[in-house]
């Protein structure tokens, strides 16, 4: 579905991609993992076509869409004009697919984006992307600022976008526990380069794993548990 060989991206003179090689099968859901800085949202970005490579070779099966960091919807347009907006490379404006994936949306169709929470503008990011009709949908950041109920929802949708309609998934996920939950297999980047990469079972019960990404336990990692409550807000 997707391949991406010895990929250098560089803003400027500073190199954030260093030769960065990753796979992604069809049906596969892949975790993409690393602190702040890595390269993670460059890689996407790439991916997306927004930055150029220096060097290296990528190649896309079909459609991709992405779901940028911080979601970026444009505040003042309602739901509905944002996820028009994501229809452009599909020619197909009707959102009523999406509005059956996420039901909620359609109650919200005529409020501005900039008044959702944040898990429902996170939801208005994914409508957007799958506007476009993806066969890999690229998500940056699920989780982050979100309540972990809120999060559990969203998966729920990723996993039957994927079950159901067979959509590729590429996750880059500051929670490595739910990362490593959600998908089969995982890269770990740091610094611009691959650094390990594997089965998510495997990796997670790596000892550097554990002790970068998952709080230092040597215990066998826990599953994410979608009862979780909490009392974070989700604005
Ligand atoms: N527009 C830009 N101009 C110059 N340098 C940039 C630009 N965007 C990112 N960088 C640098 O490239 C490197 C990779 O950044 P990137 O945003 O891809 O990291 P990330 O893994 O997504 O981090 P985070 O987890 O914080 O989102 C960082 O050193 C960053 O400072
Ligand atoms: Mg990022």
């Amino acid at each position: 579905m997707l391949e991406v060989d010895d990929l250098v991206v560089r803003y400027g003179a500073a190199t954030a991609l260093d030769g960065v090689s990753l796979r992604i099968e069809q049906r596969e859901m892949v975790a993409l993992v690393g602190p702040n800085g890595a390269g993670k949202s460059t890689l996407l970005n790439t991916l997306s076509g927004i930055l150029r490579p220096a060097a290296g070779r990528m190649r896309v099966e079909g459609r991709l869409a992405q779901v940028p960091e911080g979601r970026q919807l444009f505040p003042d347009l309602t739901v509905e004009d944002n996820l028009r907006l994501g229809a452009w490379r599909s020619g197909d404006r009707d959102p009523g697919r999406v509005y059956r994936l996420f039901p909620g949306l359609m109650r919200l169709r005529r409020h501005h984006a900039g008044t959702l929470s944040g898990g429902e503008q996170q939801m208005v990011a994914v409508g957007r992307a799958l506007m476009s009709d993806p066969d890999i949908l690229a998500v940056d950041e699920l989780s982050l600022g979100l309540a972990p109920l809120v999060v559990a929802d969203l998966v729920r949708h990723l996993r039957m976008l994927n079950e159901e309609r067979g959509m590729a998934i590429l996750l880059v996920e500051q929670n490595a526990r739910l990362a490593f939950d959600i998908c089969g297999r995982a890269y770990i980047i740091e610094a611009g380069r691959v650094v390990a990469s594997g089965s998510c079972a495997e990796l997670a019960n790596s000892p550097e794993v554990q002790r970068a990404y998952l709080g230092g336990s040597t215990d066998e990692y826990e599953e994410y548990d979608e009862s979780e409550e909490s009392e974070e807000t989700t604005r």
